[in-house]
């Protein structure tokens, strides 16, 4: 068998020389004799190198001095919670965008904490494909504590590419396009993300808060949900995910050896524009998203027959190519191309599928 090409939504691949340097230091980091996850979080060389993940973040998306960068747990279902809790009251309004699955997740948890939840805009059928509501059809709130949307949908392969102009906080579900391209962070209230597909493990999470937003949590929010709380304490309130941490901070080291964002941006557009324009052109395989919204992170694509779906995920499978499946959601096929995914990847992924195509189409 060729190398292996991990294509699965998350968790997901990770840069195979990070995977090797924490293998290196697994028994023995930074000269301690110990592993990483073996000493106090309070220990100076593990606090510097918090702190140091921290600054890398910021570097690599220009983090503007007036926001917190919080390392949290929980994920990015957590933050689906914390964000209502941490920035709006509980008689508020709230105005979310439905643009997928995950939105409508987001609202569902954010439904239990303010009074009213705006469906603000929605993803309807074009003449090109699916697309979301042009701003312009948006029914926005007159007073919204905040928007909420997702850039990127990670099953439905659906993304907003231009931020919002609304007058509300704008925040913002990047789990899975986080550092995948240049951003303005000025432009946003939160941006959040679970960490297991361009940072690191599960189970981690990261928020980036505008201070402005700061200081008045809900009542009942929990310590460790608590925006402010955690910032006072340097996100280690309670006992932080000592390893994601860690390798969270070997990743963003490894994204600014790659060049920084511009530089993943440009790989990134590369890497799906190569399977978009393969899709397009075979009448055996399609996507159903107009051009203007396709992400560039999940590609979602079915075969003109989904009765060959099982073979042709089993003939992928022995070529190395794996976690193509779509979601239990939607079905079909997804090829999530995060930053770890190489080119040589997504050219092994189309030569396979072209040759399925010979033999099956
Ligand atoms: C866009 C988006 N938001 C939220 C989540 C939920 O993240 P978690 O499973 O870490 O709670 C996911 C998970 O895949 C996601 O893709």
């Amino acid at each position: 068998m060729s190398q292996l090409f991990n294509f699965s939504a998350g968790p997901a691949m990770l840069p195979v020389e990070v995977l090797k340097q924490a293998q290196e230091e697994l028994l023995n980091w930074n000269g301690q004799g110990v592993s990483v996850m073996e000493i106090s979080h309070r220990d100076p060389a593990y606090v510097h190198m918090a702190r140091e993940a921290e600054q890398d973040l910021r570097d690599l998306l220009n983090v503007p001095d007036d926001y917190e960068v919080l390392f949290l747990q929980g994920g990015g279902r957590g933050q689906f919670s914390a964000v209502p809790q941490n920035i709006a009251s509980p008689d508020a309004t709230v105005d979310y965008l439905d643009t997928g699955i995950w939105s409508g997740f987001a609202i569902r948890e954010a439904e239990k904490f303010v009074s009213r939840v705006n469906i603000a805009g929605q993803v309807q059928e074009g003449a090109k494909g699916k697309e979301i509501q042009s701003p312009k059809d948006w029914k926005l709130s007159e007073n919204a504590a905040y928007f909420h949307y997702c850039p990127n949908e990670t099953v439905d392969g659906i993304a907003l590419h231009e931020i919002p102009d609304v007058k509300a906080p704008i925040v913002a579900d990047m789990s899975s396009n986080i550092l995948s391209e240049p951003l303005n962070v000025s432009k946003f209230g939160v941006i959040y993300a679970g960490a297991q597909k361009n940072i690191g493990p599960s189970g981690f999470a990261i928020a980036i808060v505008n201070k402005k937003l700061l200081g008045q949590p809900q009542k009942q929010v929990s310590s460790i949900m608590d925006y402010q709380l955690q910032a006072k304490d340097g996100s280690m309130y309670n006992t932080p995910n000592t390893f994601a941490w860690y390798l969270a901070g070997l990743v963003f080291k490894w994204l600014k050896a790659q060049g920084g964002l511009a530089a993943m941006g440009e790989r990134n557009h590369r890497k799906a524009q190569l399977i978009y324009d393969f899709v397009d052109a075979s009448d055996f395989y399609r996507n159903n998203i107009n051009p203007a919204y396709r992400s560039i992170m999940n590609v979602p694509f079915q075969l003109a027959d989904d009765k060959l779906d099982a073979d042709f995920l089993a003939g992928a499978k022995k070529e190395g190519l794996l976690g193509l499946k779509g979601h239990r959601f939607v079905g079909g096929m997804r090829a999530s191309i995060y930053n770890a995914m190489p080119v040589e990847g997504v050219e092994a992924l189309l030569s396979y599928m072209a040759d399925f195509e010979r033999k099956l189409g």
